[in-house]
């Protein structure tokens, strides 16, 4: 059997060879063919549809004649079976190499059927069902001609006045990391080439999240260390998961422009990462190496941009306008470009697109995929498992379905648009349930339900309170759905302030005052400094933006028909002035102590978050005990495992994140207070007890040490386990 085994697989290995040869061979026997111009064509791309950025023309753009004449490789911002078909059928019968183009789209958290934001999937801490949300996606898109996204977007946050904190996974490298993969795998499937697949798009590469200030495109300056071992490990994860592609990022890495950063894009990414894909600029970021202040031109920005790299220009026309002079001045190499366009022929190969250029343009089937069922069914699954329960005072929740009257209120108890969130692609709002849809839909006709906005979402009339408070007075419970507005985050939308806009608060009070059993729903993109709100209503649930069916995965969970389950994975702060704030923090040689003055504290607000990392509640309840370790001391090098018992005391079915931390207690460089190391999503029945089980291997205690060294360290370390980043039970061990 073994000897059939092998045999298997050294065929299996030699057609795979033979596969793979077959597509260098293929690269090498069109390079050989291309003319300068034709090559410098292939790392042109422009946006053929609408605008995801500032123009940097004003030229009248006849996509046929670029295509034609081989001036663009790909484009981005066309969608349709049918418009794809006709530009893609110029390419591959009009121009002279019939090079076919590859489409991207900001497929981000959905093409038609609009699934949770990024953060709201990361809520769930369920890298499956990331998996099985972007497979969706890109199912949907890959029927409307699409071949590529630029997603998953990868950028570790941790200041929520950065409005693109919505479209990450979060503040943690280990659950970022995690996600990253999965993405990438939902996108890619198993093969690239099949017509429900589609290449995939790490970004912005890199430390984009870290803007100071949390203002978009600002600076960005950490230590090499903090790079590695925050900011790069989610993009490392990508690459290790086979990501296709890309994209570097607007902002500088200390004085570096990233499309212009030759350690970044070709020492670490291709050098130590191996990565043979291939880089796209983001939208005219190689332009914008003129205002950085590296380049003086659009010709000096563009030798910058392929020498650090950047294989393919979007919307900066520095490429195409330059290389060719670049190349006759000798400034830049034809090696240089053939490279690049070796690796995009190589993606446009691994598609398909060679041997069937319309394969992905399929209207029947682009018809049959659209807001199909099982799609649209796989977005309210999702959207329920991306809920955090943050507070349930005298378990208020799950409200009763035998509820005589309800008052849904609140600027975004109906909203059809702001559910959808930022980048929410080529949705169609009339396709989302509102919560005011869900609420209706859940309790039927029996009930009564009303309904008052009581204000807009950032206006200052209170005009509206008095028919809210109408409303709340004649329920038995009210469901006041406040937050932000989908345009409140997402990319160019960081705010200075993390309080509920307008007079939500205000609004909230006056609802209080009534009495009436308050449940908050909130939908937002980023953390929120909800201290009342936190302090006042005794329920409140975190939604972010959960898409489409958001109504209905919200009643699911508030009457009762699913157990919520999802923990932050961003810490919430008090105030603004707190940040940047995150779980993962480092001690300080003068760590808080309430009863020392002489410590790091700020004297006029608690010194804690207002929810922490990894926090979430449930309808359960659970009990952690029994945490045990293999061994209180192991050689460097080998693995330990930690026990912990989880039982389940209530009377209701539920999920828990079991999380596993540890922290390396004496480096010889500081170390994080505690760290994600593992986690572990179980199931328990009533009085359930599951022993839950981790390996901590070598390479969960690496770190780069005092020369930078990727390491473990002998010492002495603890672990931690629980149920989130605070509420935890501890033992200590250590390595020879
Ligand atoms: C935008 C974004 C990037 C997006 C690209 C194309 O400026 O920064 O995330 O993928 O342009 O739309």
């Amino acid at each position: 059997m073994k000897k059939f085994i092998t045999a298997v697989l050294i065929i299996y290995a030699s057609i795979l060879f033979a596969q793979q040869k077959t597509i260098e061979q293929r690269v090498d026997s069109v390079l050989t063919l291309m003319t300068l111009d034709e090559k410098i064509g292939q790392l042109n791309q422009y946006s053929g549809g609408w605008e995801t950025g500032v123009r940097t023309d004003n030229s009248v753009r006849d996509r046929e004649e670029l295509v034609r004449t081989g001036k663009v490789g790909s484009f981005l911002n066309v969608i349709g079976a049918d418009l794809t078909r006709k530009i893609q059928k110029i390419a591959v019968e009009q121009s002279r190499l019939k090079i076919p183009i590859i489409f991207g789209l900001d497929v981000i958290h959905g093409f038609r059927s609009t699934f949770p934001v990024p953060i709201a999937e990361a809520s769930s801490w369920n890298p499956k069902l990331v998996e099985t949300s972007t497979r969706w996606q890109a199912t949907e898109a890959a029927s409307a001609g699409v071949h590529w996204t630029f997603a998953p977007m990868v950028d570790i946050a941790r200041d929520p006045r950065w409005g693109r904190i919505v479209e990450g996974s979060g503040e943690d490298p280990y659950l970022g990391s995690i996600m990253a993969a999965a993405a990438v795998k939902g996108f890619q499937g198993n093969d690239l080439s099949a017509n429900n697949t589609i290449a995939a798009c790490a970004k912005h590469f890199a430390g984009y999240g870290a803007a100071e200030g949390g203002r978009d495109y600002n600076t960005a300056d950490f230590s090499e260390r903090t790079f590695h071992e925050i900011y790069l490990r989610p993009f490392k994860a990508a690459v290790d998961a086979g990501v296709a592609t890309l994209m570097c990022s607007f902002n500088e890495i200390g004085g570096v422009p990233s499309s212009a950063n030759y350690e970044l894009l070709t020492k670490i990414l291709r050098d130590d990462w191996k990565f043979k894909g291939f880089v796209v600029s983001d939208w005219n970021s190689i332009g914008e190496l003129i205002p950085h202040g590296v380049a003086k031109d659009l010709k000096q920005a563009a030798e910058l941009g392929i020498k650090a790299g950047v294989d393919m220009d979007m919307e900066s026309n520095a490429y195409i306008r330059n290389l060719k002079t670049l190349v006759e001045e000798k400034k830049v190499s034809v090696q240089n470009i053939d490279e690049s366009v070796r690796r995009i022929l190589r993606v446009k190969f691994e598609l398909g697109l060679f041997d069937d250029p319309y394969k992905y343009c399929d209207e029947k089937r682009e018809k049959e995929t659209e807001f199909s069922k099982e799609i649209v069914e796989a977005t309210r699954k999702v959207a329920r498992e991306s809920i955090v329960l943050l507070k349930n005072e005298k378990n208020i929740l799950p409200l009763s379905k035998e509820i005589k009257s309800v008052a849904v209120i609140g600027p975004l108890a109906n909203s059809h648009e702001d559910p959808l969130g930022p980048w929410s692609g080529v949705s169609d709002s009339t396709h989302v349930v509102t919560v005011l849809d869900g609420v209706k839909s859940k309790l039927g006709a029996a009930a009564n339900i009303l309904y008052s906005q009581g204000c807009t979402i950032t206006g200052t009339s209170e005009d509206g309170f008095k028919s809210a408070v109408e409303s709340a007075q004649k329920a038995d419970a009210v469901i006041l759905c406040l937050g932000e507005s989908l345009n409140m985050s997402g990319e160019a939308s960081a705010r200075a302030s993390l309080d509920l806009p307008g007079v939500q608060e205000k609004l909230a009070e006056e609802i209080f005052k009534t009495g009436k059993p308050v449940v908050v729903v909130l939908m937002n993109g980023r953390p929120l400094t909800i201290n009342w709100i936190s302090e006042n209503i005794p329920a409140v649930v975190e939604t972010w933006f959960l898409g489409i069916q958001s109504g209905n995965a919200i009643a699911d969970v508030l009457f009762g028909d699913y157990n919520p389950n999802g923990k932050l994975p961003v810490t919430f702060p008090r105030s603004v002035g707190q940040v940047p704030i995150y779980y993962n923090h480092k001690n300080t040689g003068r760590p808080y102590n309430p009863k020392d003055h002489y410590t790091s504290y700020y004297q006029d607000l608690q010194n804690t978050p207002l929810y922490p990392f990894g926090y979430g509640l449930s309808y359960s309840k659970f009990e952690y005990s029994n945490l045990s370790l293999s061994s209180s001391k192991i050689k460097n090098g080998e693995p330990l495992k930690v026990k912990v018992d989880v039982k389940n005391v209530s009377s209701r079915e539920g999920e828990e994140v079991v999380q596993l931390y540890v922290q390396d207690l004496v480096g010889s460089v500081t170390r994080p207070v505690k760290e994600l190391k593992d986690f572990s999503k179980v199931d328990l029945k009533p009085g359930e007890t599951k022993t839950v089980e981790f390996t901590i291997t070598p390479d969960k205690l690496k770190f780069y040490d005092i020369n930078m060294n990727f390491t473990v360290e002998p010492g002495d370390f603890k672990v931690f386990v629980g149920t989130n980043s605070v509420d935890l039970l501890e033992s200590t061990f250590s390595i020879d």
